[in-house]
């Protein structure tokens, strides 16, 4: 076999090779170039020999070039560089290139040789790699921060139920001057305003009870609209682009309208000159398996977009937005918990949310919640009056804090009820089996010890089948917990709870009681 000669030998290497190589001479003309290079310029090999990167690049890759060559010919010592340049195909390509002087054999330099490696897929792999870490890290961040606001809520409610009791009660025994008045009023008002604080935490951290059902969007977003027209101010035009097939979203209706109405209230302060806002309804398919928690699962979902032309977000505030009390609205202007809850909500229904938003262009947040199936039907919601029936009854509080099972005790007495308190299941299976038993159940969720309260439920329904149950709770925790309240047909009462809603419970689930 013949032996090709050492030339031969390198210039098939050199051809061959998916790699861009080039010489130039100390001008920074081209003296030779091999197929790849031609490829990305898109001209034969001949046409390139002889020009320099003015005649071949735009002028800022050009000057880039050049500048990069005259370090390595200044240093005499072989040197690589990152860069981005532009093809004939006008596609940005990210390369890797090595350069170094390339001397006769006495050591006078000659010129420039490069050998430049495509390294586009590798740049991009690893922009969604880093992409997703981000993406990651900020889904167990919410996590971590859900858990830990869920978990202060809970406790901070049954504070907030400790107060709101006695204050109640201290009102119906005080004697009755503008001065108490004033000053009652004033707790009573700090402790609803707590209320609906912790109530918006319990949203962020997905443990809101909801009642999911199907909901049309597009009647949803009218409402809205028409809410909008007396709070948006006239500066701010309202418009819809609703898509008749959006179809019904599996959601809780007053949930979604309070996030919607929410997402519009942000547009708003966004638009203090004026502006539009318009409201998009659609459906959507996902067919992507998730990557983080933040993903939607495969399915079909109502997308409910709404679209400003306000100041827009820097992707430092896009990252922080969700997190509960992140504001940049000037002192108590913003809580900061409008999209914490949004966030909670769309989550906890099975959906998400996304933001897209440039700084001085306006934003758009899409609200996606899963598509109830096309076969069902909205339900009405429930209007049944509560039929009053003010006969005492006994009634069985179950409450491991001595405090709130103190208060809900007195507000039950209070309203004429006879009652029976205890600190636990075991203790309350005793009460509801011995003499003088209950009519009511009244017990708390979460105990802490022995059994839960669900379970306390459906043990005493056992031994008193049909017996009147009703929960409270400082917060209900996980969509299983949420569904199995549900099943029993029970009323909970969230934490803290005003003495009439007390009583409302009551009078509803003793209605069928003779
Ligand atoms: N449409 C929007 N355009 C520009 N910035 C927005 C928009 N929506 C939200 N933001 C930014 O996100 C921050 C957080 O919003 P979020 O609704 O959670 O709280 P807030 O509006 O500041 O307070 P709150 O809703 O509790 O009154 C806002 O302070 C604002 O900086
Ligand atoms: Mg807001």
């Amino acid at each position: 076999m013949a032996i090709p000669n050492s030339f031969d030998i390198l210039q098939a290497v050199i051809e061959a090779t998916p790699d861009s190589i080039f010489v130039k001479d100390l001008e920074g003309r081209y003296v030779l170039v091999n197929e790849a290079f031609a490829r990305f310029i898109g001209k034969a090999q001949t046409d390139i020999v002889g020009k320099n990167d003015f005649e071949l690049y735009p002028a800022v890759d050009a000057r880039a070039f050049i500048e990069a060559d005259r370090h390595v010919l200044a240093t005499g010592a072989p040197q690589t560089f990152e860069g981005v340049a532009t093809g004939q195909d006008g596609q940005p390509q990210t390369y890797l290139v090595s350069k170094g002087v390339y001397r006769d054999k006495d050591g006078h330099s000659l010129g420039v040789y490069g050998i430049s490696h495509d390294i586009t897929e590798l740049r991009q792999a690893h922009e969604t790699l880093e992409h997703t870490r981000e993406a990651l890290f900020r889904s167990q961040k919410m996590e971590a921060v859900g858990q830990l606001t869920g978990g202060l809520a809970h406790d901070f409610n049954n504070i907030l139920a400790i107060i709101l009791g006695n204050v109640e009660l201290l009102q119906a025994r005080v004697p009755r001057d503008q001065y108490t008045d004033e000053i009652i009023d004033a707790v009573l008002r700090a402790t609803l305003h707590g209320k609906d604080l912790t109530g918006h935490l319990l949203a962020f951290s997905r443990r809101r009870l909801l009642n999911p059902q199907p909901v049309d969007v597009n009647l949803v977003v009218a409402g809205i609209v028409r809410l909008m027209g007396r709070t948006l101010g006239a500066t701010i035009r309202v418009t819809t682009s609703t898509s008749t097939d959006a179809g019904l979203a599996f959601a809780d209706p007053a949930a979604l309208e309070a996030a919607v109405l929410n997402v519009a209230l942000n547009a708003r302060d966004a638009m203090p000159d004026g502006g539009s806002l318009t409201i998009h309804t659609s459906t959507v398919a996902i067919t992507t398996p998730p990557v983080t928690e933040d993903d939607l699962q495969p399915g079909l979902y109502v997308r409910i977009a709404l679209e400003d032309t306000g100041s827009g977000m820097s992707a430092d505030v896009v990252a922080r937005v969700f997190e509960p009390f992140f504001s940049t609205k000037p002192g108590s202007h913003g809580t900061g918990l409008g999209l914490s809850m949004v966030y909670g909500f769309a989550k906890q229904s099975g959906g998400t949310v996304q933001i897209a938003s440039e700084l001085g262009r306006g934003t758009t947040v899409s609200l996606f919640l899963p598509l109830a199936g096309n076969d069902v039907q909205p339900v009405a919601p429930d209007t049944a009056p509560v039929t009053p029936a003010a006969v005492p009854r006994t009634i069985l509080v179950v409450e491991d804090e001595p405090d709130v099972r103190s208060i809900v005790r007195r507000q039950l007495e209070s309203l004429g009820h006879r009652v029976l308190v205890a600190e636990a299941a075991t203790e309350a299976l005793l009460l509801i089996q011995g003499p003088g038993a209950p009519d009511v159940l009244l017990t708390d969720v979460v105990l802490k010890t022995g059994i839960n309260g669900i379970d306390l439920a459906e043990a005493a329904r056992e031994a008193r089948p049909g017996l009147p149950v009703i929960f409270m709770s400082g917060y209900t925790a996980v969509a299983e917990a949420q569904q199995r309240i549900r099943d029993t047909g029970a009323p909970l009462l969230s934490k803290p709870f005003t003495t009439p809603q007390l009583e409302r419970a009551v009078k509803a689930v003793c209605a069928s009681l003779r």
